[in-house]
């Protein structure tokens, strides 16, 4: 195959306006099937996002070619930067070298076992704040079924075990500060969004006048500092005698230490972590639960596995590893809840021929041409759904036996955090998300703690089941925040 000529020049940004309204009617009619008409040999394919072009590949195998590709030229920091706006919004300009990366592969990742009991003492307290069921008078209570919204108590249930690792107790607990870090993640989504929407020259003007942002850091900065302090004021008057808190903020202080990094950068990456952690994990704890209801006869199942996994191993994280099916399950469930439809981006720092030896295509060596300032990125609805890739198993059905028999017919592992070009909710390849097994152990933690400790249904479920549809927000994927859970306390469940 001769180098492509498929792929457009990066586009510069005064075009934003025309292409917010042309894009959104080709995203919608490309969302509607047009990656069908892609002619069969091209292997990228350019598809309009919010404010320009976005390259994806034609047969989702390719992207494995794409995450393989050097930082030097295919850059996930830069892809952020325009993605997120991330030097405006996450500060990337202070602490784009990501040396918090390495402390959560490393240290934290390291921890995990050390790391899950405490997340289920915090869970215990936090789901009981989170769905109080006591008063059985209270309005709403029927033969103790208690209607919930679901959406935000979940994320401060997340917010609060997730900051039980990285900031501990007691700021892990104060409803305030686990606010602040819950709306800041809002303030960049929604900053980025009105940055991308504006002419390049201006950005750093429009920033300063409406950016929400600096005034978040100052309140999370409020918090954060007096232990940052505390700790140091500890250590050196304790000296050897100092022992230290088991938990992110004092990995990352060391790290910071070690790169002389001044308490700002600390707090700014702590945000980061916390911006990449609680809404992720939130939704795609939310999809799974609503799966689940929508498909109430697993219930019972996976019950009855967690209940033996935990009174086997107790609330650890060898309990957790044992439950396979319920593993299988929310695997099946991230794999059909997309999050989004394109994401995990990479952007074309420098002129770059892409090599694509994903489809054993000899004649491809002369590789495709991609031009400095392309965005590349995973297309999930066609990796997630495409026949050839879920060959044998209808992939446009929700079966949650799914890995389970992946992995016996293959051998190969293939559990809730394993990535692949077919399977992006974490993105693939060396950038793929670090924090996936933390967010991994969390997220069947609290799941087999609610089936454990509630009966739960979908308000109708009398009827058959509906699950609630999820919104799609341009190219964003989400629970509908409106949606309402009945709960009921389990009597005689093992958890009290
Ligand atoms: C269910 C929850 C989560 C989901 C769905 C998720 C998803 C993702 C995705 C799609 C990426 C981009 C990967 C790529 O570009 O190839 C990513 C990157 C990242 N995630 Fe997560 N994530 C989750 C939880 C977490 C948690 C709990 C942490 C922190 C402890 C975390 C920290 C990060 C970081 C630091 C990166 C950047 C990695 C890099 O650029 O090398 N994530 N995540
Ligand atoms: C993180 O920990 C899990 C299990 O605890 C392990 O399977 C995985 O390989 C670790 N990941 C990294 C990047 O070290």
């Amino acid at each position: 195959m001769a180098t492509s000529n498929i792929l457009p020049e990066a586009l510069p940004s005064s075009t934003v306006l025309f292409l917010l309204a042309l894009g959104y009617i080709y995203f919608l009619v490309w969302e509607f099937g047009e990656t069908k008409k892609i002619p069969p040999n091209a292997k990228l394919v350019k598809v309009p996002c919010f404010s320009r072009w976005a390259v994806v590949p034609a047969r989702s195998q390719y992207y494995a070619d794409i995450v393989r590709a050097p930082d030097k030229y295919l850059s996930s920091v830069e892809a952020a930067n325009e993605f997120w706006q991330a030097e405006l919004t996450l500060h990337t300009d202070e602490i784009g070298d990501n040396i918090q990366i390495p402390v959560i592969v490393n240290t934290l990742n390291k921890s995990l076992g050390s790391l899950v009991p405490l997340v289920h003492d915090e869970a215990v307290l936090a789901f009981e704040e989170a769905f109080p069921l006591d008063r059985e008078d209270e309005e709403g209570s029927q033969d103790g079924w208690k209607s919930f919204t679901i959406s935000r108590p979940i994320m401060s249930i997340v917010g609060r075990v997730s900051n039980k690792i990285l900031v501990g107790l007691p700021l892990c607990r104060n409803a305030e500060y686990i606010n602040a870090n819950i709306d800041f993640a809002v303030q960049v989504v929604v900053m980025s969004h009105i940055l991308l929407a504006v002419p390049t020259f201006i950005r750093n003007f429009v920033n300063k006048l409406v950016s929400p942002i600096p005034k978040r850091v100052k309140q999370i900065t409020a918090f954060t500092q007096p232990l940052i302090d505390e700790r140091k004021e500890q250590e050196e008057r304790l000296g050897e005698g100092y022992e230290k808190p088991f938990d992110f903020l004092s990995w990352l202080m060391d790290a910071a230490r070690k790169y002389n990094k001044p308490d700002r950068d600390i707090i700014l990456r702590m945000m980061a972590v916390n911006f990449a952690s609680i809404h992720t994990t939130s939704l795609t704890f939310t999809n799974a639960l609503l799966t689940l209801l929508a498909h109430p006869q697993y219930i019972e199942p996976i019950r009855e596995e967690c209940e033996r996994c935990v009174r086997e191993e107790g609330w650890t994280k060898s309990a957790i590893d044992k439950m396979v099916f319920l593993d299988s399950f929310m695997k099946e469930s991230q794999r059909v809840d997309v999050v989004a439809a394109i994401l995990s981006n990479r952007l074309a720092v420098s002129d770059f021929t892409l090599q694509i030896s994903s489809d054993g295509d000899t004649d491809s060596s002369e590789g495709v041409f991609i031009p400095k300032g392309t965005m590349l990125a995973g297309n999930y609805l066609d990796a997630h759904f495409a026949k050839e890739a879920w060959s044998g198993e209808d992939p446009d059905t929700f079966n949650p036996y799914r890995f389970m028999k992946i992995q016996k017919e293959t051998g190969r592992q293939w559990n809730i955090a394993t990535t692949s070009p077919n399977f992006l909710t974490f993105g693939h390849g060396r950038h793929a998300c670090p924090g996936r097994y933390l967010a991994a152990q969390e997220m069947k933690l609290m799941m087999a703690y609610s089936v454990i400790k509630y009966d739960m249904k979908l308000p109708g479920a009398e009827k058959t089941p509906q699950r609630p549809k999820n919104m799609w927000i341009g190219n964003h994927c989400v629970a509908d925040p409106r949606v309402k859970v009945l709960l009921r306390r389990r009597p005689g469940s093992i958890v009290s």
